[in-house]
């Protein structure tokens, strides 16, 4: 089933009948990038951690996007907050990484202390701040909310919760138990040579499987459409094949799932279903473990990812196996995404490029494509505006006081 929900203020461009991608110069310019960060991914739920690694007070996890840190700390009422990682006094980042605060969060600059509920607690030399409020110094507080184990956050409130997002898709993430995982190791993060976008956009369709990853072609089949609901949730699956794969590390992950993970149901025993989070998480969920994709923005032709994986823990060998095998075959399918999306981002630059029409297989693409035209106007214009004036451009379209080129 297909579902393609409406975005209010997306005026899709279209090609013949079909609507068409975002134009080319949307995916290299800097200054789209920061009112895309704005618009997009601070009311998002970000990814920071799973319950696993802040279970303890005094745990602590941190993200850092494009302009932002934020740290996630489980207090000693074992309450988990979250916070702008950053000191009130003179804005240095207060921690990093990940790791455990026995009582205060100190700033590594001068010295000002928080206790793990945010609060303003020490300030050395306190008396040459004459009348200062501590009290209204705190750590700022944001948004949190643990969905299956996982943690997300939010920088400006408001909109649905992750649970309201799901929807009815909840149910199918629920019966993996993720909440029981833990890290299968240090978080990979990476930098690409694509506009956040593009990394996007290939996680969002399957269209790109047969040819792209033969890898994925020998081993499943995948459901190329896959639905989306009215919130950017898009879900699809890829199930194992019963003929064998010709290659050694896919067969054996076969051969093994037969036996493995007994206690889960027996369709998810032979199923990978794939989640995306509008507008740039990925949520990959095996019968072995899971793993989140999240595409941070960085500059109009990089991006950082960000790829922790989580496994099922008490694993037999048969299962730790399954474990290393799948990651072996996922590493592959990465690099091969890499590369597709570089390859992409050089032509976006050619000047024989204009955005060409899209599959229905590719209808959570237009999803997010319409998401990007309705918070940031501007990439209505075929051509990029004028060197320094996009912000004013986009704000003119905002209010309605230009229309579209
Ligand atoms: S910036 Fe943190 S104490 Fe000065
Ligand atoms: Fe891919």
């Amino acid at each position: 089933m297909t579902m393609m929900p409406e975005i209010k203020g997306a005026k899709t461009q279209r090609h013949g009948g079909l609507p068409v991608s975002l134009p080319a110069w949307a995916y290299a310019s800097d200054e789209l990038i920061d009112i895309e960060y704005e618009n997009l991914i601070l009311p998002s739920w970000q990814f920071v951690c799973h319950i696993s690694e802040v279970a303890n007070a005094g745990d602590y996890a941190t993200l850092d996007m494009k302009k932002d840190s934020i740290l996630v700390m489980r207090g000693k009422d074992m309450a988990l907050r979250a916070f702008m990682n950053v000191c009130r006094h003179r804005a240095a980042k207060l921690l990093t990484g990940t790791g455990n605060c026995k009582a205060r969060i100190t700033c590594p600059y001068h010295g000002w202390s928080y206790d793990l509920s945010g609060e303003l607690k020490g300030v050395p030399a306190e008396k040459t701040f004459p009348g200062v409020e501590k009290d209204r110094l705190g750590l700022k507080e944001i948004e949190i909310e643990i969905f299956a184990g996982m943690v997300f956050t939010r920088i400006v409130p408001g909109g649905p919760t992750l649970r309201e997002s799901f929807g009815d898709m909840a149910d199918i993430v629920a019966d993996y138990r993720l909440e029981e995982m833990v890290p299968g190791g240090e978080a990979w993060i990476d930098s690409w040579d694509c506009n956040w976008k593009i990394a996007v956009d290939n996680n969002l369709e399957n269209y790109h499987i047969p040819i792209g990853h033969p890898g994925l072609n020998r081993m499943l089949d995948s459901d190329l459409t896959g639905i989306i609901n009215r919130h950017g949730v898009a879900y699809s699956k890829s199930v194992l094949k019963g003929t064998p794969s010709a290659n050694r590390a896919e067969r054996m992950y076969q051969h093994l799932a037969k036996g493995a993970f007994t206690h889960l149901p027996d369709a998810a025993r032979r199923t990978w279903t794939f989640f995306s989070l509008a507008p740039n998480i990925g949520l990959d969920i095996y019968p072995d473990s899971f793993d989140i994709f999240q595409i941070l923005p960085q500059s109009g032709t990089s991006c950082v990812m960000r790829y922790p994986i989580y496994v099922r823990p008490g694993a037999s060998r048969e299962e730790k196996a399954m474990q290393y095998l799948n990651a072996r075959i996922n590493r592959q399918v990465g690099l091969e995404d890499r590369e597709l999306c570089e390859r992409v981002q050089n032509g976006m630059g050619s000047h024989g490029y204009e955005p060409g029409p899209l599959s229905n297989y590719e209808h959570a693409v237009l999803d997010f494509h319409n998401r990007i035209r309705a918070a940031c106007p501007v990439v209505a214009d075929a051509k990029a505006p004028v060197s320094g004036t996009l912000r004013q451009c986009n704000d003119a379209l905002r209010s309605g006081a230009r229309s579209a080129a």
